[in-house]
């Protein structure tokens, strides 16, 4: 998701050269990491017939997920840029239609990441996915840049139980339109989508929520890593579900912590957890 740029809830903070790599399952810890060097290699290999799939997510310490509705302020400067290297890495970002509707989807990466993609024959930025059941948008979200920017192809994945009108009107206002099998209650079939993004060439999928659609794709068995970044706030506000409620509760996956990395600023702690989903 995206938002303007601004100072995080009142606190400004100014990026850090390093952080604090607390923990890894494989390397050596703790030590100092720059933070252009964080998250900026990550080793991960698609499995057969789809891609490899990350979500990343901000929460608060009390499990919200947005504020007013948007994620924007949850997470400090050095969050946003940690999710802007998470998508150097992609080659498609993938949400669901309630957070286009909430906030806005722009995937751009770092400009020198963008240089370095260009270099090895990809595209400057992810393209970003937007998966709709209805593909039914009002007027003010269709003016949003995911429509209308041209940085990186924006697609909206809807299945024929969607009306042609509605789908018309999202080519209109400048997506792609791609339509794929529903699933047996109707949705969006994830796996069949998953599938065709890998045949498309996208092998390195970053999903950015929100939860409605995280539960989806934990239920379609086709995540396979986790990023979350901790923020030391308490919204107060009860925004459920969360990033994987009721899903780790139902037994249906369990995380191993690859590794933790924090910020440690006089004025601002954060937390910035990689998980493997085990299933
Ligand atoms: N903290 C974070 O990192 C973060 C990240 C992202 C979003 N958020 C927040 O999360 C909130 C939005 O989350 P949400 O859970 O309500 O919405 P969401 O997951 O973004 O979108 C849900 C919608 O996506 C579509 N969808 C998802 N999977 C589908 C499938 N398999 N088949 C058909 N349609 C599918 C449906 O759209 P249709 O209704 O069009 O059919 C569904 O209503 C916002 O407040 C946003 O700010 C937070």
């Amino acid at each position: 998701m995206d938002g303007p740029v601004s100072p995080r809830g009142g606190s400004v903070v100014s990026l850090p050269a390093t952080l604090t790599l607390a923990y890894h399952a494989r390397e050596p810890h703790p030590r100092d990491v720059p933070l252009e060097a964080v998250y900026l290699d990550l080793e991960t290999q698609p499995g057969p017939g789809r891609p490899h799939v990350i979500l990343n997510m901000v929460q608060t310490l009390d499990g919200a997920v947005a504020i007013d509705g948007k994620a924007w302020h949850i997470g400090s400067e050095v969050d946003h840029y940690l999710f802007r290297t998470l998508r150097g890495w992609a080659d498609a970002v993938l949400c669901g239609a309630g957070t286009l509707r909430q906030n806005d989807i722009v995937a751009i990466t770092h400009p020198h990441l963008q240089a370095a993609r260009a270099a090895a024959g990809r595209p400057a930025n992810p393209a970003a996915f937007v998966v709709s059941g209805r593909a039914e948008f009002s007027d003010e979200v269709l003016r949003k840049r995911f429509f209308a920017h041209r940085e990186s192809a924006s697609v909206v994945i809807t299945t024929e139980l969607s009306r042609s009108a509605d789908r018309r009107r999202v080519e209109e206002a400048g997506a792609e339109g791609w339509v794929v099998p529903a699933d047996a209650s109707g949705e969006v079939d994830l796996e069949a989508t998953l599938g065709l993004l890998a045949d498309r060439g996208f092998g390195r999928v970053l999903a950015e929520g929100g939860p409605v659609t995280n539960r989806r794709l934990v239920e379609a068995r086709v995540l396979d890593e986790l990023f979350l970044t901790v923020s030391p706030q308490v919204a107060g506000v009860s925004t459920r579900p969360g990033v994987l409620a009721g899903i780790l509760g139902g037994g249906q996956v369990g995380l191993a912590l690859i590794s933790e990395f924090q910020y440690r600023d006089p004025a601002l702690r954060e937390w910035y957890f990689r998980f493997a989903v085990v299933r």
